[in-house]
């Protein structure tokens, strides 16, 4: 029988969703990735994630879209939990458990959520202490959002996503989402849609820079001028692959939401509300007009990854 000497307790992180206030994109890179600059909010939907150690490296993942998550070695929890373990030079297999309520493939980075939880979570179950900066960067080798969930909070992104810089934002927002019915959207395929407008309308993608809408509205607080400067460059490829979202857009801003836009590749639909009353009867409306099968309440900005349980000192 293992004591609690041997075997260390598991460790749960829990991590928010992200929304995208503000998704500049601009031409591809070399690399293939495109430039961009990014308001990153996180907001109050939350992926919980527990390690254990064990035999070997393994997954599994429950709750909301559970099903549509790979358990196999392309998971991004495990990917996460293997480079952290690779990076200290340690070889200790876990297993991952991920309860999820952060849509799947739904443009709010869940899968990087869960990557972000992963190293916080490994990083406490084998007591290494890993410097803030080196987190960030092997956050970055596993894609471009999972340092904002580690980051959390309101924050601006450059380069492909994974350069933050802190920014001046007051306020407390009240989000409406609208998870899409049946399958998400792959990132790249919206990338390459965006590529694919760009080439028929002959146009080039400008090279991005935070607006002074925005970094005015994130200062002033106001939700109003917040929804007003609302820009999702990805949101006409988005709306290309799913023409649904349109109606769900259409009816969330007729309910009276200040603002709406398609969550980061999308598919999931981002609606801004006056607090929290006119939240729930903007939920009631969208579910009761039969537009949204499912919505979730949120509010922002939120802490990014952070402990749930620590391991026992012994
Ligand atoms: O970084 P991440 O693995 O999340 O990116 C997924 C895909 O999204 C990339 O392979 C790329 O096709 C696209 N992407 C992009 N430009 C970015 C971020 C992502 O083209 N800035």
């Amino acid at each position: 029988m293992s004591s609690a000497m041997e075997t260390p307790p598991a460790v749960t992180v829990r991590v928010p969703a992200k929304v995208n206030l503000e998704l500049l994109v601009g031409p591809a890179r070399e690399d293939g990735y495109h430039a961009l600059s990014t308001a990153f909010q996180a907001v109050s939907i939350h992926d919980d994630v527990t390690v254990d150690a064990d035999d070997d490296w393994g997954v599994t993942v429950s709750g909301r879209d559970a099903a549509a998550v790979p358990t196999d070695e392309t998971n991004i929890a495990l990917r996460a939990a293997r480079l952290l373990a690779a990076h200290a030079g340690l070889d200790e297999p876990v297993h991952v458990s991920i309860r999820k309520d952060i849509p799947v493939a739904g443009g709010m980075a869940g899968g990087s959520a869960d990557a972000a939880a992963t190293l916080i979570a490994c990083d406490h179950l084998w007591g290494l202490g890993t410097p803030r900066e080196e987190l960030l960067e092997l956050a970055a080798e596993l894609g471009s959002d999972v340092p904002f969930l580690l980051h959390g909070g309101t924050a601006i992104g450059s380069g492909r996503g994974e350069l933050l810089a802190p920014v001046l934002a007051r306020g407390r927002f009240h989000w409406v989402f609208v998870p899409a019915k049946g399958a998400g959207l792959s990132t790249p395929a919206v990338y390459g849609e965006f590529d694919r407008l760009h080439a028929e309308a002959g146009t080039t993608p400008a090279d991005p820079e935070p607006s002074p809408a925005m970094m005015s509205a994130l200062r002033s607080g106001d939700a109003t001028a917040l929804a007003r400067a609302f820009t999702n460059d990805l949101q006409p490829a988005a709306l290309a692959l799913r023409p649904d979202l349109a109606t769900v857009l259409e009816a969330g801003l007729g309910f009276g939401a200040l603002g709406g836009l398609v969550s980061g590749s999308g598919p999931t639909v981002a609606f801004l509300t006056a607090g929290a009353e006119s939240a729930i009867d903007l939920a009631v409306a969208l579910t009761a007009s039969g537009v949204a099968h499912d919505v979730l309440r949120a509010t922002g900005p939120v802490h990014g990854a952070h402990l749930l349980t620590a391991p026992r000192i012994s």
